[in-house]
């Protein structure tokens, strides 16, 4: 890598409040309940959080049913559908729920729309695990529409009574670009209460907003399937970067993506901790990128408590 030129670092990045909450809630349960903690799926989209639990007795699961009866287990930040609650208390496992709390929020929405036997339109990514959580909710009453491009097709049966929900971490641009097209063809498409992209995602993308016109190149830290991650990618390059690319690790980045560069933009994905982008700057100091400016668009102190499964002592009290 050769360089010389400066750094501006969106702020806020990294760590959202539901993220914390879920990896100190697994820390917690280790500490609590002694190793092995059980952990279904990932507990936050990221590599390196994943292998520092993993190196202190989590172990990471695809499904409940391999868990062994009676052990502890954590569900992720993303949130599970009743079926796997169901599943975890037929195997007599002891759940510790660690589903961002803006997660159930959108539970809560889907479960009380289908209640009041709406179709859900609800706008995310197949497969994901938070989406796949959320329609486990209302199945009957849940379609998916995974793009603006679906929006045009995606079949109802009554235009009358749909109303539109969204993961919480999708590009907002992108997001209200598919209910523009879903409100032209269903007018009467109710909104949800408030929005479901979070505070997080939302307080990311303004920040590489800011940060990407004023930047030969863009480097997002976080991981290939941490949603808000790619989707930093995506908002760089729509807002001017003349190049983004994402990272799990420093030593990933390319000496060729800096010919020619004279200003790195640098943020981090909301499952991100701040030692990664760190050892980014590191990375890029040695470069000759030495001049870091921080530019902050918001400031967030939001705070969740633990899982109330971890939130009373050992023998009970609070
Ligand atoms: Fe929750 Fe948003 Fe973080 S939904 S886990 S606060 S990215």
């Amino acid at each position: 890598m050769t360089g010389t030129g400066r750094v501006l670092l969106a702020a806020p990045r990294g760590y959202c409040a539901g993220v914390d909450r879920a990896v100190i809630a697994v820390e917690k349960a280790l500490e609590r309940y002694g190793a092995p903690v059980y952990v279904r799926k990932q507990i936050v989209h990221n590599v390196h959080v994943v292998q520092e639990l993993e190196s202190k007795g989590a172990v990471f699961v695809d499904e409940v049913d391999t868990v062994p009866t009676g052990a502890h287990v954590v569900f992720s930040a993303h949130g599970v559908s009743p079926a796997v609650v169901s599943a975890a208390a037929d195997r007599g496992l002891h759940a510790i729920d660690a589903t961002c709390p803006l997660v159930t929020k959108v539970h809560r929405e889907a479960t009380r729309f289908a209640r009041d036997d709406y179709q859900i339109l609800l706008i995310g990514h197949e497969g994901h695990e938070e989406v796949e959580g959320t329609a486990g909710e209302a199945p009957d009453h849940v379609t998916l529409v995974t793009s603006p491009e679906h929006a045009d097709t995606v079949v109802v049966s009554d235009p009358e009574r749909v109303v539109w929900l969204s993961q919480t971490t999708l590009s907002v641009d992108e997001t209200m670009d598919t209910v523009r097209r879903l409100r032209e063809r269903f007018p009467a498409l109710a909104d949800p209460p408030s929005d479901d992209i979070c505070y997080a995602t939302q307080n990311r993308q303004v920040a590489v907003k800011k940060i990407a016109p004023a930047s030969d190149l863009v480097i997002v830290v976080g991981s290939a399937n941490s949603s808000n991650s790619v989707r930093l990618v995506e908002v760089a390059l729509e807002y001017g970067a003349k190049a983004a690319y994402r990272v799990d690790f420093a030593h990933e980045v390319q000496p060729e993506w800096f010919r020619g560069v004279r200003t790195v933009g640098v943020t981090s994905g909301a499952s991100v901790p701040e030692v990664l982008v760190r050892e980014l700057l590191t990375e890029l100091a040695e470069a000759g990128y030495v001049d870091v400016e921080e530019v902050t668009t918001a400031e967030e102190d939001l705070v969740f408590s633990l899982p109330k499964e971890l939130r009373t002592d050992r023998h009970g009290a609070r």
